[in-house]
């Protein structure tokens, strides 16, 4: 059984794709052996629904098909059945058919029938069923949290429902299970998990949903050592045994400072160098303005060198400097290294020494295109930080193969929102500091390291988690410092600080972004390839055509009134 991709009748033989979530079989329904079926076989078009009884044979040698997995072998049809008919789809059923996004989602269940979609929604249930095993194996259990309830805290906007049994009051979508596999912790749980959905109303990317999975888990006891090792076999038996995969743990580390430092961002993509250096003492050496301006008010110049690029234009170095701007920088700088030796704009005013100084800095050999960027520390960091990932695109730096997992540690506990006038968490309020930095909380808050973690792999954060707060005091500190009242923090967190002074476990946990870590297994450029039925970028369902309108009894009933 199955769907025709596509049939020819060449005089007395119909020649029949048959097509089903294992792939292509060739099916041939000769006129003289099955005269029936062949005059059926005629009436077929694309997407037909078929039944076929026949005889799987070799094909005839000569005739093979080395391009299909099925390719050695026929079946010759005595049988045919059309179990329904189809109407000429509105694209072609194929991989490398060009569609629209548009009419992609509107018509995903015939999207869904495309081969590529196909096997990775099968991998990605491989993925599940391997993670589902691993955890198990490893004394894991699997708890299902609620959906309605009240908002946590992870830095979205949350999605509200509002309540027909308490009139004007709403609960929220989880951002995450976060609140909840903390308190089975409290409850003496150990070792939870769950494939969790989580809602979050923020602005939409390609690595981005309103609505995504995580693989969530939270552990009681465990060092960050030990914690970390079963991490990292669950990732390698979720390689091995949904893709065929092979990781390698233990997986690099590299602190957030480190990372700042190094790659300007803290999700690194360690599959090419083109490390960040910092030229701060060459450039005050300098007679170049804009270097001398920004040292003297607390900047520094930092800068990479990129390979092959000295033979640049004038036109696509300043599309380079105007591309600073999309990161809060004002522009870029560049040298260049030939044959001829160093030159650089800003030459003159620099000195052949200093140049010279820079270039071997960047460990700049011929061809390579040095670019410079002098700022403030926060904004030379994402300038060149996200130049460095766009030439390594441009220039594809990054093997498809690698995987390159680093474990980001060491992120600072709290970071100052100019806009609100106060500390944020970085990760999340339930986040522990390191124990000797909280003195810090009445001193230093931004000074404060958390106990947080990211994982990243080629470049995207996959997970993120943390030991977390589990004595009161803390929890009191951090709620403060994050410029909640004492009756504020009861009335929003309550429970949690009453659970707290109930024998609660030091205890720590991580978040996996199940669709990110499969779009990359799968080699996706979007995580809306291996989601089934995804969300357009402005957060729409063309299919169902939701959000929709409601009836105004449904609203009377809630006590909502749209303004
Ligand atoms: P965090 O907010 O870092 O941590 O989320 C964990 C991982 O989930 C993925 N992710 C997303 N994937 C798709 N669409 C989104 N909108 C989206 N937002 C996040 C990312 C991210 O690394 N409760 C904590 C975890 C913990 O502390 O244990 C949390 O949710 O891959």
């Amino acid at each position: 059984m199955g769907w025709v991709q596509r049939s020819r009748n060449l005089g007395g033989v119909t020649f029949i794709d048959l097509r089903d979530r294992w792939g292509i079989t060739q099916v041939v329904v000769d006129q003289k052996r099955a005269p029936e079926a062949h005059e059926l076989a005629d009436r077929l078009r694309g997407e037909y629904v078929i039944a076929v009884r026949g005889t799987v044979e070799k094909r005839p040698a000569g005739t093979e098909n080395p391009a299909l997995p099925t390719g050695s072998i026929d079946v010759l049809g005595s049988e045919l059945h059309i179990l329904n008919e189809s109407k000429t789809p509105p694209f072609a059923v194929e991989d490398d058919a060009v569609i629209t996004e548009t009419l992609r989602l509107r018509y995903r269940y015939l999207d869904l029938r495309r081969p590529h979609l196909q096997a990775n929604l099968m991998l990605r249930h491989r993925a599940t069923m391997a993670v589902r095993r691993y955890l198990d194996q490893h004394g894991f259990i699997e708890i299902e949290t609620p959906m309605l309830t009240r908002s946590t805290p992870e830095g979205a906007r949350d999605f509200l429902v509002p309540s027909r049994l308490s009139p004007g009051k709403f609960y929220a979508l989880p951002q995450s299970p976060q609140l909840f596999k903390q308190l089975l912790m409290v409850a003496g749980y150990e070792r939870y998990f769950q494939i969790a959905r989580c809602f979050r109303d923020e602005d939409l990317r390609a690595d981005r949903q309103p609505e995504f999975t995580q693989i969530d888990i939270e552990t009681s006891f465990l060092t960050r050592e030990a914690f970390f090792a079963l991490l990292e076999g669950m990732i390698q038996a979720l390689f091995r045994d949904a893709a065929g995969r092979d990781v390698r743990p233990p997986f690099q580390r590299l602190s957030y400072a480190d990372a700042m430092d190094r790659y300007g961002v803290d999700n690194p993509d360690t599959r090419f160098g083109v490390e960040l250096r910092d030229l701060s003492d060459v450039a005050a050496l300098t007679e170049v303005k804009v270097f001398k301006e920004q040292l003297a008010a607390g900047g520094i110049v930092k800068g990479i060198a990129v390979p092959g690029c000295a033979g640049y234009s004038r036109k696509e170095l300043d599309d380079l400097g105007r591309l600073a701007a999309d990161f809060g920088g004002k522009g870029l700088f560049w040298m260049k290294r030939t044959a001829e030796g160093l030159q650089a704009p800003f030459g003159k005013h620099a000195g052949e020494g200093q140049l010279a100084a820079m270039a071997e800095r960047l460990a700049m050999v011929e061809g390579d295109l040095a670019l410079i960027a002098a700022d403030a520390p926060a904004i030379v960091a994402p300038v060149l930080g996200n130049a460095r990932k766009i030439m390594a695109q441009r220039l594809n730096l990054a093997s498809s193969e690698a995987l390159n997992f680093l474990w980001i540690t060491e992120f600072p506990l709290l970071e100052y929102d100019a806009e609100a006038r106060r500390y944020v968490a970085v990760h999340h309020p339930f986040t522990a500091p390191v124990e000797a930095d909280v003195p810090l909380f009445h001193s230093e808050p931004n000074k404060i390291r958390a106990q947080a973690y990211d994982l990243v792999l080629n470049g995207q954060e996959i997970g993120g988690g943390s030991r977390r707060i589990h004595r009161r005091e803390v929890q009191n500190l951090m709620f403060s410092a994050l410029g909640l009242s004492q009756e504020e923090a009861q009335e929003k967190f309550g429970f949690l600080l009453e659970a707290l002074e109930f024998g609660t476990p030091p205890h720590g946990g991580i978040a996996f972004g199940l669709d990110r870590l499969i779009a990359i297994m799968a080699r996706m450029p979007s995580i809306r390839e291996v989601i089934a039925f995804p969300k357009t970028q402005r957060g729409a369902d063309l299919m169902m055509n939701a959000p929709s309108a409601v009836e105004p009894a449904q609203l009377r009933e809630l006590n909502l009134q749209v303004r």
